[in-house]
C-alpha cells in the first residue's frame, strides 16, 4: 500500500465541494468498471487478437459511443481518448494553428487554453487576441467578432467559467466563427455532465473535455472531438504504435487513431463510460438537478452575509454549480484553511488556473474560495459550508 494511512486519513468523514476540479465520489458503478476491467480484462486494447484484448477493444469502442451520443455526433470516429481536458485542448491548439495565424481566446479562460496560445504567440507562430469579460465573467459574442482578422483561423472559448460559473453564449459564437470561417474550440471541461452540450448545433469543430469532472470518469480521462473539416490541419502531438495500420511507416492520418499514440488507459475508459451511464439514468438526472438547486439556494443565502462578496451572475441567472465569494479581512487560503481544519469541508482557494479573470475582477491579491457542488451533495453538506461561512465572517 502506497497510502501513509497516518498521514492521509481516507476514511475521515469529509465534505468534498471541489467538484469543479474534479468530481467525488464517483459512481458505484464506476468502481466497479474501473475493478473489473483492470482484474479481469488486464490488457491493451487492439495489441492482440486474444479474446482479452479484444474485449479491451469493445470497451474502447462503446465508450466512444457513449461519449459521441452526447455531445451529438453520429461518427463515433470523430472523438479522441486524452488524459485529460489539458491534454485535449493542447492537442488541439497545437496541433491546429500553423505560423502567421491569429488566434482568439478571453480573460475567462483556463490557463490550459490560455498557456498553450501565449507559449505560441511569444515563440512567434501566431497572434493572439484576448476578449475581455465583465465583471460578472460574460464575453460578448459580438467582442468576439470584432476581433475576427482575415488571419484568424481558431476562437478558443471556455462554455463556462471554473471560477465564477457563468455560461459563455457558445451557440452565438459558434455562428458567428461559422459565417467568418474560423474553427471554434469549444473548453466543455465545466459544462459536459452538468448541460446538454450538442456539437452541431453549438457549431463548434472541436470540443475539449475531461473525462474526470461532470462525466464522472476516473482521473486521467479526457475527450477531443474534431470536425472532418478541421482534420486535415491536424498534426498530432504524439507520434508512436496506434495497434493499426502497422505496414504504415507514418502515423495514421485518421481519427482517432492520428490522436491515440500509446496504450490507451483501459480501466479508466471503462470507469468514463460507466459514469455517462450513470449520468444517463434517472438517479444521474436527478444529481444534476440537485447540484444546481443546491448551488442557486446557497448562493441567495452567501450573498446576503454581511462582509462576504459573492462574484459571479446574480443567483437568477443560469450558471453552473459553482460559488467563488470572499471574506473581509481574509485572503482566500485563509479561509479554506480554516474550511478544512475546523469543519472538514474541502474546496480550492487562490486563483484557479484563472490569472486573467483574477486580474479583471480585481482579484489577483488574495485569490476567491471556491465551492463547486457535484452530483451527490447533499443539502445538509451545503447548508454545513453555508454556517461556516456565516462563523468565519462573524469573526
Ligand atoms: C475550464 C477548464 N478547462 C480545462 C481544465 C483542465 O482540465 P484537466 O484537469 O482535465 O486537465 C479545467 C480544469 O479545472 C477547467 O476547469
Amino acid at each position: 500500500m502506497f497510502l501513509d494511512r497516518e498521514r492521509t486519513p481516507i476514511s475521515m468523514p469529509r465534505i468534498y465541494l471541489d467538484n469543479a476540479a474534479t468530481s467525488w465520489p464517483k459512481p458505484e458503478s464506476v468502481y466497479l468498471a474501473v475493478d473489473e476491467t483492470l482484474r479481469s480484462v488486464g490488457v491493451s486494447a487492439a495489441r492482440g487478437g486474444y479474446s482479452s484484448s479484444v474485449e479491451a477493444g469493445k470497451i474502447i469502442k462503446q465508450t466512444r459511443q457513449s461519449v459521441s451520443r452526447l455531445i451529438g455526433v453520429e461518427d463515433a470516429s470523430r472523438v479522441a481518448f486524452t488524459s485529460g481536458c489539458t491534454d485535449s485542448l493542447s492537442t488541439a491548439i497545437f496541433g491546429f494553428l500553423k505560423q502567421g495565424d491569429h488566434a482568439i481566446t478571453t480573460t475567462v479562460d483556463h490557463n490550459s487554453v490560455v498557456r498553450p496560445l501565449i507559449e505560441l504567440r511569444d515563440a512567434g507562430v501566431i497572434e493572439l487576441t484576448i476578449v475581455d469579460c465583465d465583471e460578472e465573467g460574460f464575453v460578448q459574442s459580438s467582442a468576439i467578432a470584432d476581433a475576427i482578422t482575415s488571419k484568424t483561423t481558431l476562437v478558443a472559448v471556455t462554455h463556462a467559467s471554473n471560477v465564477l460559473g457563468t455560461i459563455q453564449p457558445a451557440r452565438e459564437i459558434g455562428e458567428i466563427c461559422s459565417s467568418r470561417e474560423v474553427a471554434f474550440l469549444l473548453d466543455a471541461a465545466q459544462t459536459l455532465g452538468h448541460l446538454p452540450v450538442d456539437v452541431q448545433s453549438i457549431n463548434c469543430q472541436f470540443l475539449a473535455c475531461a473525462g474526470h469532472k461532470g462525466l464522472l470518469g476516473p482521473l486521467g480521462t479526457g475527450i477531443l472531438y474534431c470536425a472532418p473539416s478541421v482534420t486535415d490541419r491536424l498534426r498530432p502531438l504524439r507520434f508512436g504504435g496506434t495497434g493499426s495500420e502497422r505496414v504504415d511507416q507514418g502515423q495514421p492520418t485518421t481519427m482517432p487513431a492520428m490522436l491515440e499514440a500509446g496504450s490507451l488507459n483501459v480501466p479508466a475508459i471503462a470507469g468514463l463510460g460507466a459514469g455517462i451511464g450513470f449520468l444517463e439514468s434517472a438517479e444521474g438526472r436527478a444529481g444534476v438537478q440537485r447540484s444546481k438547486q443546491l448551488a442557486t439556494d446557497a448562493l441567495c443565502v452567501i450573498s446576503k452575509i454581511a462582509g462576504v462578496g459573492v462574484f459571479g451572475p446574480e443567483p437568477n441567472v443560469d450558471r453552473m454549480p459553482v460559488i467563488a465569494f470572499s471574506v473581509d479581512g481574509y485572503d482566500s487560503a485563509t479561509i479554506a484553511g480554516i474550511f478544512d481544519s475546523s469543519f472538514q469541508i474541502q474546496t480550492r482557494s487562490g486563483f484557479h488556473c484563472s490569472p486573467l479573470l483574477h486580474q479583471s475582477l480585481g482579484t489577483d491579491v488574495d485569490g476567491l474560495v471556491r465551492i463547486s457542488i457535484g452530483h451527490f451533495n447533499t443539502a445538509e453538506q451545503v447548508e454545513i459550508a453555508v454556517a461556516a461561512i456565516r462563523e468565519i465572517a462573524a469573526g
